[in-house]
């Protein structure tokens, strides 16, 4: 049992003894293990517990770590000065209990005195004055430099929580503090601000005052001291190197050390990371930091590299931010020139003038532009041929532009020039070719073999597409060009085009052949004038002279010709119903020859039409009838009168217009029509008409009506639609015949034509929905026939037939009601 006691003053105690005593309790108790917690700096004298003996005890003993300073007496346990915990925080103590002679009975039993702290010590720096150094840019917040301070108090109670702080930086620019420091553990450690500004040369010192405090720094009461700190900012040698120039296709042995990079303490591990990823690395750097290029570079495939070199320390952790370096690669002439490409062609006009650019050879070289290892001049060395003669060209030395330098070239003479340049840089020479061509201009013309190509007589039915002359022109321009390429025109003596000219394009020559039919009558001379051209027009200078001009007769003969009619098919358009006699028509054909001429007819075969043979004009000779033709076709017939008789046919199309000359009709012949006898109830039957004349589109439109008034009692006539009509009866009283019915059918024509129609209606007496005859043997029918037969062999089956036709006369009406749908019959049921 833990029993806490704090007392303050014997006059407390001793109150507490009157009322407490003799019980057991806080502040009193028999011997047993104790421990006690008792504040340092006390008053002294204090009573910490009174022990209760018990026969045979009679007093106790105190020993261990009392320090003169715990005492025992009368079982009353009490320290006789204040307590310091700095001095001992633990007292451990022994207490026995003696008998009257002096031995132990009971113990020594561990009494714990513990000393608790109160602030009453001050925090102390271990040094009053400290000193550092920093180097620049290092890494933010990394530690230096150390202050350290000691405060005896519990460092487990805020008492000796100490707390660090930065009072004062001197210098201090713009309030920017370069400088930290950890709170606890006092670690001092450059600011971001710190580490990018702070610069040896501009101030290589700084100096700091930093405050310790207790208490956490919390409470006012707190203890404070205050040291002064000298920190001293050395250069950083982690820096980029200056930007590294090599030059190209060294021949050195390699590899061959460039720069190099350091980081400021020993033992950082180097190595170079590539910025862009490059086929081939060729840097290394080795562990002092040192940088090598291992191989020769080439400018002309890479000119400049930029990689990182990066320290880290031997954990593998980045020391510092990595650095840039920048290697550039110098030129050295080790190019020769190149030529644009294995031969440069150019092409010279015959009559260029003398100074006339030719064309310009752009020759390479991959050295480094603008510099002495790419500036390439241009030299002449051979000429092939050296026709007429050597230094027909020159080139400009430092431009490659080719000068045509003697005299206009001729194409007839050389047509072509090759020449080897020789393209020179500072160390090389390349030759490259150069080949001339030289391009023939139309400065010749056509010349005709001949001025005249004399007399032709053709009869006037020379086939169309016949060859009738073959004329030829030569052109000394270059062939197969626009320059020597001949074109033949006719400029006179064919102003209807009746002739043309096909050329043939290897041999120019030309082949005059009939377009056009010729014609004797219109034109019997033809003075023809051909020329000869080219394409291309002439250069200046030249022009088209007599020699590409050439004459031709053509005479045409007269062929007797067969008269021609002024078109093929001549139409005309009458009324159905002219007069016969009237002219419906006239056809025209002259002879070329200009013989009169006589017509006729062919193919009349109808013998509706007769043609005048001297005028050619038609008439009609009979009753013309559109409902039979409404197109008639002929042919008229012209033949010369005298001559060869030659004869010419075209068509002469008729066409007759109607007129309403037909009456309404039945569409058919009525036979069937038939009700059964005795009518049992009123019935109607359909009929159609028709007409044989034009009619609109919309069809006919008939108006039907009884043909008699004596008719209208017994029948009545309805109108469908313009063709139908229904005829009903209106009673059943008929008899057992034929009725002949009237009907009018009016077309309402102009002028409007009537037709009276008869429609035959029987009454029969009905088998099966057509008419029964009993009396009137018909011999074809069976079932007569068979009866008769029958009836000679046996009356008994005479008596059976006479039963059946019993039966079925007695269901006659019936039947008649139901095959009357199958004839035109159509009983009237309401
Ligand atoms: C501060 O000094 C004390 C006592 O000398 C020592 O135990 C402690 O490790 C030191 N602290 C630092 C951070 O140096
Ligand atoms: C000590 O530093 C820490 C973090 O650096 C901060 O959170 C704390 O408030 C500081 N204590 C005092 C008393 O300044
Ligand atoms: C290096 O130079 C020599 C001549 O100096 C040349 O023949 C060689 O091609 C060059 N190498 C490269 C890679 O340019
Ligand atoms: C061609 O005809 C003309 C006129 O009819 C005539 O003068 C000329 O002599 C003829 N030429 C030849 C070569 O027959
Ligand atoms: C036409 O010119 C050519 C040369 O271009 C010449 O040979 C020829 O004689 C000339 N013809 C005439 C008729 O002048
Ligand atoms: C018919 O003769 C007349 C004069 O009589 C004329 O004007 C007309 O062109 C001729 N018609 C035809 C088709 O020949
Ligand atoms: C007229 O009526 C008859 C009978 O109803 C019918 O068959 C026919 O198609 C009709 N004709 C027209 C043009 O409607």
């Amino acid at each position: 049992m833990m029993v806490q006691v704090q007392l303050h003053c014997l006059c407390l105690f001793t109150l507490y003894l009157t009322t407490g005593y003799g019980q057991e309790g806080r502040f009193s108790g028999p011997l047993k293990p104790m421990t006690f917690s008792i504040f340092e700096g006390q008053e002294e004298s204090q009573i910490i517990f009174q022990f209760k003996s018990s026969p045979p005890a009679v007093t106790f003993k105190l020993s261990g770590e009392t320090d003169g300073i715990f005492h025992i007496q009368d079982g009353l346990l009490y320290h006789s000065r204040a307590l310091d915990r700095e001095t001992r925080a633990v007292h451990k103590l022994q207490v026995s209990a003696l008998d009257a002679y002096g031995a132990t009975v009971e113990g020594p039993v561990p009494i714990t005195i513990e000393v608790k702290d109160i602030n009453d010590n001050r925090p102390v720096f271990l040094q009053s004055k400290y000193e550092g150094s920093v180097r620049q840019n290092s890494r933010p917040g990394k530690p230096f430099m150390y202050v350290n301070a000691t405060d005896l108090d519990d460092p487990a109670t805020p008492n000796g929580q100490l707390i660090y702080q930065i009072v004062i930086q001197l210098p201090k620019i713009n309030n920017v503090m370069y400088f930290q420091i950890n709170n606890k553990t006092g670690a001092i450690s450059l600011t971001s601000e710190g580490s990018q500004e702070l610069d040896p040369i501009k101030n290589p010192s700084y100096n700091l005052v930093v405050s310790v405090k207790d208490m956490g720094g919390q409470n006012e009461n707190s203890f404070s001291d205050s040291t002064s700190v000298d920190i001293t900012v050395k250069e950083n040698i982690w820096k980029a190197p200056e930007p590294v120039e090599i030059v190209e296709n060294s021949t050195n042995p390699h590899p061959i050390k460039i720069t190099q990079v350091r980081w400021n303490e020993p033992g950082a591990q180097y190595s170079l990371v590539e910025k862009e990823k490059l086929p081939r690395f060729p840097f290394s750097i080795d562990q002092e930091g040192d940088i090598y290029v291992n191989q020769p570079l080439d400018r002309e495939e890479k000119d400049s590299y930029v990689f990182y070199a990066v320290a880290k320390d031997e954990l593998g952790k980045p020391l510092a931010f990595p650095l840039q370096i920048h290697v550039k690669v110098n030129d050295i002439n080790d190019n020769p020139p190149t030529c644009p490409s294995t031969v440069t062609i150019f092409e010279v006009q015959e009559n260029e003038k003398i100074g006339s650019n030719i064309g310009t050879l752009v020759a390479h070289d991959m050295d480094e532009a603008n510099t002495i290892n790419s500036v390439l001049e241009y030299r002449i060395v051979d000429q092939t041929p050296k026709s007429p003669r050597e230094g027909l060209f020159l080139v400009q030395a430092y431009t490659g532009v080719f000068q045509l330098a003697l005299y206009s070239l001729k194409k007839q003479d050389t047509p072509q020039y090759q020449l080897t340049v020789e393209v020179s840089d500072k160390d090389f020479k390349t030759l490259c070719h150069v080949q001339i061509n030289v391009i023939d201009i139309n400065d010749q013309i056509p010349i005709f073999e001949k001025s005249d190509y004399g007399n032709l007589t053709l009869a006037e039915d020379t086939v169309v597409g016949s060859i009738i002359l073959v004329i030829q022109a030569t052109d000394a321009d270059e062939p197969f060009t626009g320059s020597s390429k001949i074109l033949y025109r006719i400029t006179q003596g064919d102003s209807e085009g009746r002739l043309g000219i096909d050329t043939d394009p290897q041999t120019n020559t030309g082949y005059v052949m009939i377009k056009k039919p010729l014609d004797f009558e219109t034109a019997a001379i033809h003075n023809i004038v051909f020329q000869a051209e080219n394409p291309e027009p002439l250069v200046p200078g030249v022009e088209y002279n007599a020699s590409s001009f050439a004459t031709f007769n053509l005479f045409v003969t007269d062929v007797n010709e067969a008269p021609r009619f002024s078109q093929q098919v001549f139409q005309a358009k009458v009324s159905e119903d002219v007069a016969i006699g009237t002219k419906v028509g006239n056809v025209t054909a002259k002879d070329p020859e200009g013989l009169d001429i006589s017509y006729s007819l062919r193919g009349d075969m109808r013998g509706w039409l007769k043609i005048d043979p001297v005028t050619g004009e038609i008439f009609s000779v009979a009753p013309l009838d559109r409902e039979a033709e409404s197109l008639y076709r002929v042919q008229v017939v012209a033949t010369e009168v005298g001559g060869s008789s030659l004869s010419s046919i075209a068509s002469f199309h008729l066409t007759l217009t109607d007129v309403n000359d037909n009456p309404p009709r039945l569409v058919k012949e009525y036979t069937g029509l038939l009700f059964c006898y005795p009518l049992r109830e009123a019935g109607s039957l359909i009929f159609e008409a028709t007409d044989d004349d034009q009619q609109s589109l919309q069809g006919p439109h008939f108006t039907f009506s009884l043909g008699s008034e004596s008719l209208q009692n017994d029948w009545e006539v309805s109108k469908i639609n313009g063709t139908h009509a229904r005829l009903s009866t209106k009673h059943t009283g008929f008899e057992e015949r034929v009725y002949n019915i009237p009907i009018l059918i009016n077309d309402g024509g102009q002028p409007p034509l009537e037709g009276t129609v008869s429609l035959p209606v029987t009454f029969c007496t009905c088998v099966k929905g057509s008419c029964f005859q009993p009396t009137d043997h018909h011999p074809g029918m069976p079932t007569v026939g068979m009866a008769v037969g029958i009836l000679l062999t046996t009356f008994l089956v005479i008596g059976m037939i006479l039963a059946v036709v019993f039966i079925q006369m007695k269901n006659k009406g019936r039947d008649n009601v139901e095959n009357a749908q199958a004839s035109e019959v159509k009983p009237l049921r309401n």
